[in-house]
């Protein structure tokens, strides 16, 4: 580990991370180019950045402009009736792109095209190819087939595909942060969620795979990764080389070793499967971030069980405990439905209770949308009306927002050491970073010798609702 001095220059912008994203810098080095949009979480971006590499390979590269595009690719998410409408609006602007240039071929990937499966070609004249999120090798073959004028479709689950082998080429990256993704699919069966449909059964990838991936990401320059799954805690794989079973705290031991200086996230743990072995090995190593984001969806009772959550407010609430417990201080995010089949004021007031306890640093948080083919929606009714529904989410949004604000205002006047990951969304003169607990920071350059990638320790001074202000610590060393 280096540890500089300040040295009171101002410096140029790092270009670490140059080296694993090749194809975005020099497209003209391709005859043929694709341009993809993801919605989503970021599994489905993670997912693009697999697709990038399988084009690349067959010639492919990537453009940022659509227009000079051979193949537009839309990566799509059916979680919320809204985002899938937000994805056809964006389709029929891609048709009038298509009429300039007819030969253009346009793909519907992730997880709308496994759900709506061959219906695309029937209700979407303009789209040529149909590819699920486990058959995206399959990509080359498809456009060969497209290119001949015929339709084509790839939407088979897989039991087995992790794309473990995979390098992804990664797309609108800062060089400094990455997602790299430990499994796919999910087996629990919340019966308000889509995504065990259009991502199949769960599967763990294979660990050296990851652990590779994690280390040439630290060699060119990256140093924060998150680690992703549905459910990242049910994470197992069986390391028949070494005769050893790989756990998700087993895993994250092994990513938090490739160095000191990498931070490393993972996201979603579920309330029921987060162990205390996953806390220890958090509190062992300085370098995983104290941040935990643990979904609650619900406070009541009676709606964790209609969701089929299968954990209580008594148990989420044991699980709150033992990580302040086990890691003071770390911050703690959610997400949260309001209106799910048949909640009444009394569920909502649970859930607004459950809020005043754990008092989320961050909380994302949306009204039900019923979703085709789902639990829910073959067994309950939707009976909470839009207006309710969206009138309990402003209030739990208002709730939260104080929760939030109290949250920011705890860390001013304090120190926090900050990784870089680039210049400030509004001013080149300032840094953007995160701290540990994942707030974001803005702090003047000034004059001091920094770039992308160092950590540094801020003196936090002021702070908005979703951001700190404060200048750097001086008499502190950069590590980098
Ligand atoms: N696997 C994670 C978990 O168990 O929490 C996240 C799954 S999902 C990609 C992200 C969030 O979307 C969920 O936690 C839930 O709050 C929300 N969500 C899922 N289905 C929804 C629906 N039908 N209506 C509204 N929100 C939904
Ligand atoms: Fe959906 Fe539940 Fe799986 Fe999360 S754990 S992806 S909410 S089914
Ligand atoms: Fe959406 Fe699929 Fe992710 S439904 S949230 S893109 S797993």
């Amino acid at each position: 580990m280096e540890i500089l001095e300040f040295a009171g220059k101002t410096h140029d912008e790092s270009r670490q991370g140059e080296a694993y994203n090749p194809i975005v810098k020099d497209t003209t080095a391709y005859q043929k180019h694709f341009y993809i949009e993801s919605y989503g979480c970021a599994m489905n971006f993670a997912d693009s950045e697999v697709v990038a590499s399988i084009l690349n390979a067959e010639g492919f590269g990537a453009t940022r402009n659509q227009e000079e595009a051979d193949l537009v690719l839309i990566n799509t998410c059916s979680i919320r009736e809204k985002a899938e409408q937000t994805v056809r609006k964006r389709l029929t602007e891609f048709r009038s792109l298509k009429k300039k240039r007819p030969g253009m071929l346009v793909g519907v990937l992730g997880c709308m095209a496994e759900r709506l499966k061959s219906k695309w070609l029937e209700e979407e004249k303009l789209v040529d190819l149909v590819v699920g999120p486990d058959a995206y090798r399959s990509l080359p073959s498809l456009i060969e087939e497209a290119e001949t004028g015929q339709k084509a479709v790839n939407v088979l689950l897989s039991r087995d595909e992790t794309y473990g082998d995979i390098a992804p080429i990664r797309l609108d990256s800062n060089g400094v942060c990455a997602f790299v993704s430990i499994m796919r699919g999910c087996n629990n069966m919340c019966s308000f969620c889509v995504v065990p449909f259009t991502r199949g059964r769960e599967r763990s990838r294979d660990a050296h795979s990851i652990l590779e991936e994690v280390t040439q990401l630290f060699a060119a320059g990256y140093r924060e990764v998150t680690l992703l799954g549905q459910n990242v805690d049910s994470y197992y794989w069986i390391d028949e080389q070494n005769d050893d079973t790989v756990t998700f705290a087993k895993l994250l031991e092994k990513v938090a070793q490739v160095s000191p200086l990498l931070r490393v996230r993972f996201s979603t743990s579920h309330p029921k499967d987060i162990t205390d072995e996953v806390l220890y090995t958090m509190a062992r190593y300085d370098n995983i971030c104290k941040y935990i984001h643990l979904p609650v969806q619900s406070g009541s009772n009676r709606i964790l069980q209609l969701m089929n959550r299968t954990y209580t407010r008594e148990w989420y609430i044991g699980r709150v405990n033992r990580i302040r417990e086990i890691l003071p201080g770390c911050g703690l995010s959610t997400d949260m439905i309001s209106g799910f089949c048949t909640e009444t004021e009394e569920d909502h007031q649970d859930t607004y209770s459950l809020m005043e306890y754990c008092k989320y640093d961050l909380a994302y948080m949306y009204y039900y949308s019923e979703r085709p083919g789902t639990l829910a929606e073959r067994r309950y009714e939707d009976d909470v009306p839009e207006e309710v529904k969206k009138r309990r989410l402003q209030e739990i949004i208002a709730l939260h927002r104080i929760h939030s604000l109290e949250s920011m205002q705890r860390d001013v006047n304090r120190s926090f050491q900050v990784l870089i990951e680039g210049n400030s969304k509004k001013s080149d003169e300032h840094w953007q970073g995160r701290t540990d607990h994942n707030k974001v920071v803005i702090f003047p350059k000034e004059q001091y010798e920094l770039k992308k990638g160092d950590y540094v320790m801020v003196n936090i001074d002021s702070c908005t609702a979703g951001t700190l202000l404060g200048k750097v610590d001086s008499s502190r060393p950069v590590l980098r």
